[in-house]
């Protein structure tokens, strides 16, 4: 798909048709991994859920009813990053954002796996709204992996119009 046309055709989707296949999956996590990162310390981590049998009682645990129901039908990538390493030098953050840097990674690497999935024909609802707590016990994540978010990855079941954006004046200043 055109780059133009990838970007104008995403969408966040809450009704989804089907799930995917073991092998695409596979190719959207690598072009994910295509993401830039500081340092090329690579620190976003994916926790891909895609059995049937597990699905469900994942997200009954993982998800509030609302993102319960957007997904159903989907399946789920967790994404984590690991704490305290970008950002940080020997540990000491290298600047006031501390591990704010590794989730600015994470989101960099999570915009390349939702369009790399709008480019190999599947849609995706990034969710910000569930039980990190859960979802760390569920999958063994350790301690040290920050839990973002849940992305939902299937075949939409749904045509939704573009959200608006706001006009470019408010939210940029040129010098
Ligand atoms: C970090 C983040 C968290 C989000 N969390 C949720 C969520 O929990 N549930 C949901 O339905 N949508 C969620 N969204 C989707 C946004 O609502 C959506 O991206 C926004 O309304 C713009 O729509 P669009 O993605 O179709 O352009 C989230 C998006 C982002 C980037």
């Amino acid at each position: 798909m055109e780059f133009k046309e990838l970007i104008t055709k995403r969408r966040s989707i809450r009704k989804f048709g089907s799930a995917i296949g073991h092998e695409v999956l596979i190719d959207i996590l690598k072009e994910a991994q295509q993401a830039p990162s500081w340092k090329n310390q690579q620190t976003s981590r994916c926790y891909v859920v895609e059995s049937p049998e597990i699905l469900e009682s994942f997200r009954a645990a993982a998800l509030p009813s609302f993102n319960q129901k957007s997904s159903a039908n989907a399946a789920l990538i967790v994404t984590t990053f690991v704490k305290d390493v970008v950002g940080f030098n020997d540990g000491t953050p290298a600047n006031e954002i501390g591990n704010g840097w590794g989730s600015y990674d994470l989101g960099l690497h999570d915009a390349y796996l939702i369009l790399a999935a709008k480019n190999a024909g599947y849609d995706t609802l990034i969710m910000g709204i569930r039980d990190a707590g859960a979802i760390r016990e569920k999958l063994g994540i350790p301690e040290n992996e920050e839990v973002m978010s849940v992305i939902a990855i299937g075949k939409r079941a749904e045509d939704p119009s573009a959200r608006p954006r706001k006009d470019l004046t408010e939210v940029t200043r040129f010098f």
